[in-house]
């Protein structure tokens, strides 16, 4: 392959010139100019012919694998409905102007070479090796995701790469800065509201001072060869961004404690300790969809359940996450729609959050047990009933932490 040189493209940029064809196809009237915020096109790419993923896997074997698993590789609107059906349903509710707001950071290729009818296989890998290997600094504030690329060298970390005929590659110490990551972890909607904050969390907490990075949290790795062609180095960075259960770093995000509290009649005060133990940001952190929840339950020696909490009833207490309201205060609205933050209780890094409960005791006598758990959800139910999405993927609750205590009653 002939190296692609071209210096200076700064971000995703309007030019899409086959963007109008497209919104037209989609019967979308005029082109609304909160596109307005972009900084014009450098030049035009249809002529870039970015690699597919693919073609590194004869050099690269295992961190093409590893990008394979990861979600980073399908973050595009086909590998991912929850995205891709919000993202149509935003385009038809601002009249196209989420195209260019939401495609460049989860559809990354497409953006740069113009090709939004997906030609290239590359187009619908998602976050692709080579655009995040053409990524050499931050650029101007107003393109998303705010980058400067440069196109044809790859860059990685490594200072003296070995040469081969199929690539150049270029050193970056950029890529090993968490101000990488936050180029796509951390952005706000049109109207100001801060949708993702990961970098923002990061770099004001304790791990930002002690210069512990994302890369070195989310891509451990460890020794072994960048490329069969290459010499064993002391760290392959790990690109299958893998969560908790293959990830020791990412195992001990949260702790869970329950404490009782007072009795009055026949209502038993307890509360819920969570702290934010091991994650360098908020838990949860980015899109809103993402929440934590407490679930807890009552049983008697029997295993009956005497009571149980619903925390989709009881938001301010049992749920942690970011609840976006619109103009009109309805809530949740959609991030596109968003216009304030109506209640943030995500946990900061290092923060502890304590919940209380009255939990109604039961007339019978004996001894109780109380459980709780800590529980990660990756979307909240009225999305996916809203967006019609399998339950199973989506729906799925991932137990953080758990806790259990036993109550004596009287
Ligand atoms: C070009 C934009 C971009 C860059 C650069 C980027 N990411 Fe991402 N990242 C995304 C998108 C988009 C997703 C969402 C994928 C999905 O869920 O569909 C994602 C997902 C993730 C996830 C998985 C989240 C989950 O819910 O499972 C982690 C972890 C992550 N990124 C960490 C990082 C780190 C660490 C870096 C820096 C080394 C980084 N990302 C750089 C765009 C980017
Ligand atoms: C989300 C952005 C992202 C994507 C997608 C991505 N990489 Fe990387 N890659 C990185 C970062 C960040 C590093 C450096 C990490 C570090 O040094 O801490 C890196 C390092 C590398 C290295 C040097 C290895 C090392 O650890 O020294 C190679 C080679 C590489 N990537 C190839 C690829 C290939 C091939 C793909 C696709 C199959 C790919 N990357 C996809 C961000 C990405
Ligand atoms: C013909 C084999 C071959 C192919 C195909 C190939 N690479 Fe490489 N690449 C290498 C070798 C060899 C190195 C140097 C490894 C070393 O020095 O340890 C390298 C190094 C890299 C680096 C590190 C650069 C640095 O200075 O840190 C990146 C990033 C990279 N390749 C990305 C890619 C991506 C993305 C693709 C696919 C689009 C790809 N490579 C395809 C052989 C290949
Ligand atoms: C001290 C280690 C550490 C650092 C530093 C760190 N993270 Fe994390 N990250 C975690 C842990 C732990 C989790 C939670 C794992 C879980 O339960 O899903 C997590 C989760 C995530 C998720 C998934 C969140 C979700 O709700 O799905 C993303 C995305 C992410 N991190 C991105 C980043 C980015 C970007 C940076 C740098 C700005 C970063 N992380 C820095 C440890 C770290
Ligand atoms: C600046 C880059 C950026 C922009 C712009 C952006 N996103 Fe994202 N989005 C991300 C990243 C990074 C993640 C993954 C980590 C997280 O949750 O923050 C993500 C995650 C998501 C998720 C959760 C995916 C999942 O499966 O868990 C949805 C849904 C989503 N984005 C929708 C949108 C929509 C709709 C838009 C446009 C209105 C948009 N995003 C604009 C970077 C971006």
């Amino acid at each position: 392959m002939t190296p692609l040189r071209t210096r200076g493209y700064h971000g995703c940029t309007l030019a899409c010139s086959r963007a109008t064809t497209i919104l037209h196809r989609l019967a979308l009237v005029a082109f609304a100019l909160a596109a307005s915020a972009y900084t014009p096109p450098p030049l035009l790419h249809t002529d870039i012919n970015f690699q597919s993923g693919l073609t590194c896997r004869g050099c690269h074997v295992d961190i093409t694998e590893q990008w394979t698993t990861s979600a980073h590789a399908s973050a595009d609107r086909k590998s991912n409905p929850l995205f891709g059906r919000m993202y149509f349903t935003s385009l038809k509710e601002t009249r196209g102007a989420t195209m260019v707001k939401c495609g460049p950071c989860h559809e990354t290729a497409s953006f740069v070479s113009n090709d939004f009818e997906k030609l290239r296989d590359v187009s619908t890998e998602g976050v692709t090796c080579v655009y995040c290997h053409a990524i050499t600094g931050t650029g101007p504030p107003a393109a998303v995701p705010p980058f400067t690329l440069l196109l044809g060298p790859y860059h990685g970390p490594i200072r003296q790469a070995v040469k081969v005929n199929d690539h150049v590659s270029g050193y970056s110490d950029f890529i090993t800065k968490s101000d990488y990551c936050g180029g796509c972890h951390q952005y706000q909607n049109q109207n100001g509201v801060l949708i993702s904050d990961t970098f923002g969390e990061w770099k004001r907490s304790k791990y930002a001072k002690q210069g512990v990075t994302c890369q070195q949290c989310h891509m451990p790795g460890g020794p072994g060869r960048v490329s069969s062609m290459g010499p064993v180095r002391p760290r392959v960075a790990d690109h299958s961004f893998p969560g908790p259960v293959q990830n020791r770093a990412l195992r001990d995000a949260a702790t869970l404690a329950l404490r009782l509290g007072k009795r009055s009649g026949d209502t038993l005060r307890c509360f819920a300790v969570v702290t934010n133990v091991g994650a360098g940001h908020a838990i949860p952190t980015g899109n809103d969809q993402h929440l934590l929840l407490l679930r807890l339950r009552l049983t008697d020696t029997g295993d009956h359940i005497l009571w149980e909490n619903d925390p989709f009833q009881d938001w301010d207490s049992s749920v942690f996450g970011l609840l976006l309201a619109n103009d009109l205060g309805v809530y949740p609205a959609e991030t596109w729609n968003a216009s304030k933050v109506l209640s943030d209780r995500r946990i900061q890094a290092g923060a502890t959050a304590q919940s209380r409960f009255e939990i109604p005791m039961p007339e019978a006598k004996g001894p109780l047990r109380l459980e709780a758990q800590l529980l990660y959800r990756r979307a909240r139910p009225e999305t996916i009933h809203a967006y019609g999405l399998p339950e199973d993927t989506y729906g799925d609750e991932r137990l953080v932490a758990r806790a259990t205590l036993q109550v004596q009653n009287p």
